[in-house]
């Protein structure tokens, strides 16, 4: 067992962990954070992405201790005192799931998309959802809500 700290959505944690756990398995069994959900475990669909350090990786394509000493935001940390991301609202107002499944990886990635790109075309937004699968294949509005979060921060920059 290997002892890791790692800051997930703001606190601290310390844990024993097996060397081998990757780190979507520390978050959702060790830590109870179930919003980060697995899709495939081949780093296919970017259903588990989070953010470490404030860039977007796929959770079960690193090991739990690579992220010892670093920064996790998972879905479940990205609303701050109780309101939602604006790319939460975007998602929510323009319909931009079905089942779901797809979401918190969709929206993880879809922050750091803009974080990196603030002003993007739907060509750059399809882009840089492309290691997000949506089997719903909803991904028309998934882009509608991105381009529309990209908007609003817009105005709100204003
Ligand atoms: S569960 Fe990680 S990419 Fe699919
Ligand atoms: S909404 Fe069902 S997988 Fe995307």
């Amino acid at each position: 067992m290997t002892r890791i700290t790692v800051t997930v959505d703001g606190a601290s944690y310390t844990d024993e962990v097996e060397p081998r756990m990757l780190l979507v398995h520390y978050l959702r069994e060790v830590l109870g954070k179930v919003g980060t959900v697995v899709g495939c475990d081949t780093s296919n669909c970017g259903a588990c992405t989070v953010h470490l350090d404030g860039r977007s990786v796929k959770s079960c394509n690193m090991l739990a201790v690579q992220a010892d000493g670093h920064e996790v935001t998972t879905i479940e940390g990205l609303s701050t005192n109780g309101e939602l991301h604006p790319m939460q609202t975007a998602f929510h107002e323009n319909h931009a799931l079905q089942c779901g499944y797809c979401t918190p990886g969709m929206i993880m990635q879809a922050v750091d998309l803009l974080k990196e790109n603030p002003n993007p075309s739907e060509e750059e937004i399809r882009v840089g959802l492309e290691g997000n699968l949506c089997r719903c294949t909803g991904y028309h509005n998934i882009v509608k809500a991105v381009a529309a979060a990209a908007g609003s921060s817009q105005r709100s920059d204003a």
